[in-house]
């Protein structure tokens, strides 16, 4: 049972069955009040933020202090993805600009259980991504200390990137283990998500899809998020 939030009975996870999550790497940073607010309207159940030092992953983003400014213009939860060397540097940063989940990733990080473990006593939600070549078992072993799930559909760097083939076993054998565990964790995907993939993604077990050049270069983000949402709900 989680400790951090108000769900009760119901779990983090709880009844909802797919959470629809904009990156705002894709959205246009000159008018970024706007972007947000248009999928917060738009029914968004997270806004994933992009973090990244030019070492990990070769491009150079943005950090806590845009985090701030974004926890100004939103009330959704601010979805923290950090694409950076020794991540847990900046826990207490991106904590005290208003993150609600921070993931980190397992390549980046010595023990992803201890790591998970330093995310959730700081009140955050903890989540572990990872690449998609690095083997399966090191989130595996990790998975019952954490509260997001992350599977790269892409190598992690940049959006616009095609869904990468062979992710979907990736996430079936996450969704078996998450099940097997009963464990009140989401499975995300993030990387080539569109109103194409992310069925192929839920199919295999996804709960939660990061969606960046799909939502906000599309000539109306709002009405792309809603198909984007329909596209991975049943029937
Ligand atoms: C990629 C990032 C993604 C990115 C996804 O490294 O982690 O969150 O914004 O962008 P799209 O949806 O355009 O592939
Ligand atoms: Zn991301």
């Amino acid at each position: 049972m989680s400790a951090r939030g108000p769900e009760g009975a119901a779990g983090w996870v709880g009844r909802q069955r797919n959470r629809i999550c904009p990156s705002i790497l894709s959205a246009d940073f000159s008018r970024l009040g706007d972007e947000i607010a248009r999928v917060t309207r738009a029914g968004a159940d997270f806004l994933h933020v992009d973090v990244m030092d030019g070492q990990f992953v070769p491009n150079l983003t943005f950090g806590p202090i845009l985090v701030q400014a974004m926890r100004r213009l939103t009330p959704i939860p601010l979805d923290v993805h950090l694409m950076i060397v020794d991540p847990l540097r900046f826990l207490d940063e991106f904590a005290e600009a208003g993150a609600d989940h921070l993931i980190v990733h397992v390549e980046a990080v010595e023990d992803p259980v201890v790591a998970s473990r330093r995310i959730r006593a700081r009140g955050l939600r903890a989540g572990l991504s990872i690449k998609p070549a690095t083997p399966l078992p090191r989130l595996l072993g990790a998975l019952s200390g954490c509260d997001i799930a992350l599977v790269m559909t892409v190598e992690p760097g940049r959006g616009g990137q095609a869904f990468l083939d062979g992710s979907e076993e990736r996430i079936a054998t996450v969704r078996a283990a998450i099940d097997d565990a009963k464990l009140d964790c989401l499975l995300g995907v993030d990387g080539g998500i569109d109103p194409t993939t992310a069925p192929r993604a839920a199919r295999a077990g996804a709960d939660t899809f990061i969606a960046g050049h799909s939502i906000f270069h599309a000539p109306d983000p709002a009405a792309a998020l809603q198909t984007l949402r329909r596209s991975v709900e049943p029937g």
